[in-house]
C-alpha cells in the first residue's frame, strides 16, 4: 500500500476517476460497473476497481481542494502506475453563457492556490488537460446528445470554497475564465509530471452571478451524465 491507499499492488486500474466525495466514488461503482471490489477505506475515502464495457476502471475519492486531491492523484501516478485520471466534479458558474447542471469540460485550469507558486518558484505555470482526453470527451458529450450544455474552456481552481476576495474570482471571469473548483490546476501539474494524462468534467453546482443552485437529487441525475462522459473518453 502506499501511505493514504490501501491498495496491493495490481488492484487500481490504469484509468481511474476521481470524484471530489467518497460516497460519489461508491455510488459511481455501483451505477456504473460491474464485478466491483473496494480497494481502499483509509480515512473513509474510498476507492473502487471494476469493469465499465468489459474494461478495468478505478474510482477514487480524493477530498476537497488541491492538497488532498495531490496526495492521491501522487500516489496514483507514482505507486500504482495509473495512467490517466478524470476528475468528475461540481463547479461553480461565473459565466452567463452556462446554467446550473450544465457541463463544463477545463481545457487548463487558473489557480490561486500556492502549490505551483512553490514548486514554481514563482513562475506561472499553465497546467492544462491531456488533449486526446479532451478531444475524445467533447466527441463523447457529443454523441450522447445530453439535455444540457457542454462548455469547453478555463476554469478556475481555488484554494477557498469561502473566498476573501471573491472579487478576484469574478476577475477572472472578466478573462473568460468559465467556472471555480477547487482541484483541476493540481491534476494538470501533476499528469504533466509523472507524464500522465489527466482531465476536469465538472457540472455546474450553483451560479456565482445569478446565487442559483441545484438539488442534491437534481446533481444526483446530472453527475451521471458527466460520468458517461469520462467513462467514454478515458477508454475511447
Ligand atoms: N465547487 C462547486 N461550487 C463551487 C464554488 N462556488 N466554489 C468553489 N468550488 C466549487
Amino acid at each position: 500500500m502506499s501511505t493514504h491507499i490501501a491498495a496491493k499492488p495490481g488492484q487500481i486500474a490504469p484509468y481511474v476517476l476521481m470524484p471530489g466525495d467518497p460516497l460519489r466514488a461508491k455510488w459511481i461503482a455501483e451505477t456504473f460497473l460491474e464485478d466491483t471490489e473496494v480497494y481502499s477505506e483509509v480515512r473513509g475515502m474510498l476507492g473502487f476497481t471494476g469493469t465499465y464495457r468489459g474494461e478495468r476502471v478505478s474510482v477514487q475519492g480524493s477530498g476537497m481542494g488541491l492538497p488532498s486531491f495531490s496526495i492521491y492523484a501522487h500516489e496514483l501516478f507514482a505507486e500504482y502506475d495509473v495512467q490517466a485520471v478524470v476528475r468528475v466534479g461540481s463547479c461553480g458558474a461565473l459565466s452567463e453563457d452556462l446554467a446550473v447542471r450544465d457541463i463544463v469540460i477545463a481545457s487548463g485550469a487558473c489557480t490561486d492556490s500556492s502549490m505551483n507558486r512553490i514548486r514554481f518558484e514563482g513562475l506561472d505555470y499553465a497546467p492544462v488537460a491531456d488533449f486526446g482526453l479532451l478531444r475524445a470527451a467533447v466527441e463523447a458529450a457529443e454523441e450522447m446528445d445530453l439535455p444540457v450544455q457542454t462548455k469547453v474552456g478555463l476554469i478556475m481552481s481555488s484554494d477557498s470554497f469561502y473566498s476573501a476576495r471573491p472579487e478576484l474570482v469574478t476577475r477572472m471571469a472578466d478573462y473568460g475564465v468559465l467556472a471555480v473548483e477547487m482541484e483541476a490546476a493540481a491534476l494538470y501539474t501533476l499528469a504533466a509530471k509523472f507524464k500522465r494524462r489527466g482531465l476536469t468534467i465538472c457540472t455546474v453546482s450553483d451560479h456565482i452571478l445569478t446565487g442559483e443552485e441545484t438539488t442534491s437529487q437534481e446533481r444526483e441525475k446530472t453527475f451521471g451524465h458527466m460520468v458517461e462522459v469520462a467513462l467514454d473518453a478515458m477508454l475511447a
